[in-house]
């Protein structure tokens, strides 16, 4: 097993990785306080792991099970979290236990954060998406009508528990959505990461646990340092957001409905690369190379074919980085080094993404 910790004062914790992780006890024991504990998770994520993680504990936890999909991530659901845990008394020193991918990670760590004011929460990530990030560095939230993830908080996990076991019973989609977040980390920070994922990218796909356990660790490691030096996105934690801006344009603009959120920040990448190549800060080869990186995860590297510029722009007007109407874009200084930025000639946007429209 591996283990990295988030450093964050009395807020640190540790992520532990590796192979069979939901079965061992201690693990998870040591970090419950001698109260109730609740295990959140959706009849997907239920029927294949829970039987493993019951066993687990000493006295039979509240199990609750919420509805699968990103269109449950919502107020409603909370309440419904709420509820059990009021009507079987939980109180201020009790865990919850998020078992299942960001979905269920995200909604469990805000319950946690509002519940009797905050309670302790558990991460169990079982996706790859959620085991590079979403169980990492405290970000909560569920999605109002007008917006994603617009109504949340910061609130830290007390352990993340990633069990790359779970990733076997894993869709081909979602891992892969799954590796352009890893991918994500090489582009901002590390560009021998991104050499040896481009040598690698066969033994991801095919689950090889010492090449998956390693993309995970490298990635966490990579978060945990980003977030234990700004936790609450005032400046450098933004460059996670690479790809995301050009991505969420096309997940708004598809309705979430034709790709999921990795492959659209997949397509962003790509994008976010081209445009630097655009605007001269990173050569031809590095953008083809990355494109291809990204490609070789088994992802899509176009945006939808009826996506103008003005529907571009218009959307991504509607980014929570957007400042003043001027789009703020991570951009690639190099391979391995990314920055915020809305210093470029918004004519040179409009224009690449005429040209990405017409192609
Ligand atoms: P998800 O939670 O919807 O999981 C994808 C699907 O896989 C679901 O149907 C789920 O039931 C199923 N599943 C989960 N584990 C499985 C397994 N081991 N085997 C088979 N099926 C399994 O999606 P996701 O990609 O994990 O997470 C996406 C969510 O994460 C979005 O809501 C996004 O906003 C959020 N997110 C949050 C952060 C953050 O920092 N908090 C970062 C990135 C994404
Ligand atoms: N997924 C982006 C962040 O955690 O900041």
């Amino acid at each position: 097993m591996e283990s990295i910790n988030v450093e964050l004062g009395q807020r640190s914790y540790p992520i532990y990785i590796g192979e069979n992780l939901l079965e061992q006890a201690t693990l998870l024991n040591k970090h419950i306080k001698n109260s109730k504990c609740a295990v959140i998770t959706n009849p997907t994520v239920k029927e294949l792991y829970w039987s493993s993680l019951e066993k687990v504990f000493d006295e039979p936890p509240l199990l609750i099970t919420l509805e699968d999909g990103e269109q449950h991530k919502n107020l409603d659901t909370l309440n419904i979290i709420f509820t059990q845990l009021l009507e079987n008394f939980f109180d201020r020193k009790s865990t919850l236990i998020a078992l299942g991918g960001g979905v269920i990670g995200d909604m469990t760590g805000f319950a946690a954060a509002c519940y009797q004011r905050g309670i302790d929460f558990i991460q169990i990530p079982t996706t790859l998406l959620s085991q590079v990030d979403s169980s990492v560095g405290g970000k909560t939230a569920v999605n109002h009508p007008l917006g994603k993830n617009m109504v949340g908080a910061f609130h830290q996990p007390i352990a993340v528990i990633s069990d790359t076991s779970s990733l076997k019973t894993l869709p081909s989609r979602e891992l892969s959505a799954g590796l352009a977040e890893v991918i994500k980390y090489g582009f901002i920070n590390d560009i021998d990461f991104l050499h040896w994922l481009e040598k690698n990218m066969p033994d991801l796909l095919s689950l090889d646990n010492k090449a998956m356990t390693y993309a995970i660790k490298k990635s966490c490691e990579i978060k945990a340092d980003i977030v234990a030096r700004d936790e609450t996105e005032q400046s450098v934690r933004a460059l996670l957001n690479l790809g995301h801006t050009f991505g969420h344009a096309i997940e708004t603009f598809t309705e979430y409905k034709t790709y999921l959120h990795g492959e659209c920040v997949g397509i962003g990448m790509v994008m976010a690369a081209e445009f630097s190549h655009r605007l001269n800060l990173i050569s031809k080869s590095d953008c083809e190379l990355s494109k291809k990186i990204i490609a070789s995860a088994n992802l899509p590297t176009q945006p939808p074919a009826d996506m103008s510029k003005d529907i571009f722009i218009e959307l991504m007007m509607r980014d929570k980085k957007t400042l003043n109407n001027n789009i703020r874009l991570v951009l690639l200084e190099k391979l391995g080094g990314a920055f915020v930025s809305s210093d470029y000639d918004p004519d040179i946007l409009a224009n690449y993404l005429d040209q990405v429209h017409q192609r």
